[in-house]
């Protein structure tokens, strides 16, 4: 299966990414995750990307487009991925559509998580997230058993550089100039399945797994 995840920073796509690659073991492709690691090794797409992430500004596409298509590339890839964060604009899904039909390929769905902005600052504010394992936790909405650790693993829990109120409020407007053409673009390729994302993490996950089972 070969999926999309959409959604304005804060929607619940980290949170839903890996409920589905746990379930369905495909990649979990995460631009923002990407840079990250990236920026964490010091290399030179790490310094690119750190002068945009930290304002909450887009990458450029040409930047992205290079690591989303060397990652599908990779033989892990062959029997599905699910991307999260990427396309964010008309150019970079213009540019997947080429990668996909160069590796013969077609996406399956495209999840718009459909989320209220006015509650996204409150989501990512009170992210936390555990530094050994990646889990994700919201202080009041999805709290650890005790504070500061990490259920799964013990780890340690802090927060995201770009998750102070003024940067996520930045993500918040540039994510929103783009989002209506993107999806006006997959609604023409008949790929999108609107998800709503104010319900429970659980319900969320079964209304895209109801999508998922249809797929195997
Ligand atoms: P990225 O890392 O992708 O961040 P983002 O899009 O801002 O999205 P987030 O990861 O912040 O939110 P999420 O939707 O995953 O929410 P989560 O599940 O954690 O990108 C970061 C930066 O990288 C960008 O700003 C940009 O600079 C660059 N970048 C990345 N991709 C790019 C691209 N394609 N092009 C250009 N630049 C790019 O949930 C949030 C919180 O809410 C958590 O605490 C969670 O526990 C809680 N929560 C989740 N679901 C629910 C629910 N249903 N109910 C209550 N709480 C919930
Ligand atoms: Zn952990």
């Amino acid at each position: 299966m070969n999926l999309v995840l959409m959604g304005l920073p804060g929607a619940g796509k980290g949170t839903q990414a890996d409920k589905i690659v746990d379930k369905y073991q495909i990649p979990h492709i995460s631009t923002g995750d990407m840079f990250r690691a990236a920026m964490n090794e010091g290399t030179e797409l790490g310094l690119k990307a750190k002068s945009f992430m930290d304002k909450g500004e887009l990458v450029p596409d040409e930047v992205t487009i290079g690591i989303v298509r060397e990652r599908l590339g990779k033989t892990d890839c062959e029997h599905g991925f699910l991307l999260d964060g990427f396309p964010r604009t008309v150019p970079q899904a213009e540019a997947l559509e080429n990668i996909l039909s160069e590796l013969g390929k077609k996406i399956d769905y495209v999840f718009n998580i459909d989320v209220d902005a006015d509650i996204l600052v409150e989501r990512l504010t009170g992210r936390r997230i555990c530094k050994e394992c990646g889990t994700t936790y919201h202080l009041i909405f999805n709290p650890p058993k005790e504070p500061g650790v990490c259920d799964r693993c013990g780890g340690e829990l802090y927060q995201r550089k770009d998750d102070n109120e003024e940067t996520v409020q930045n993500r918040l407007d540039v994510n929103m100039k783009q989002v209506q053409p993107l999806l006006d673009f997959y609604r023409g390729k008949g790929y999108l399945k609107n998800i709503n994302g104010q319900q429970h993490i659980d319900q969320v996950f079964s209304d895209i797994d109801a999508l998922l089972k249809d797929l195997k």
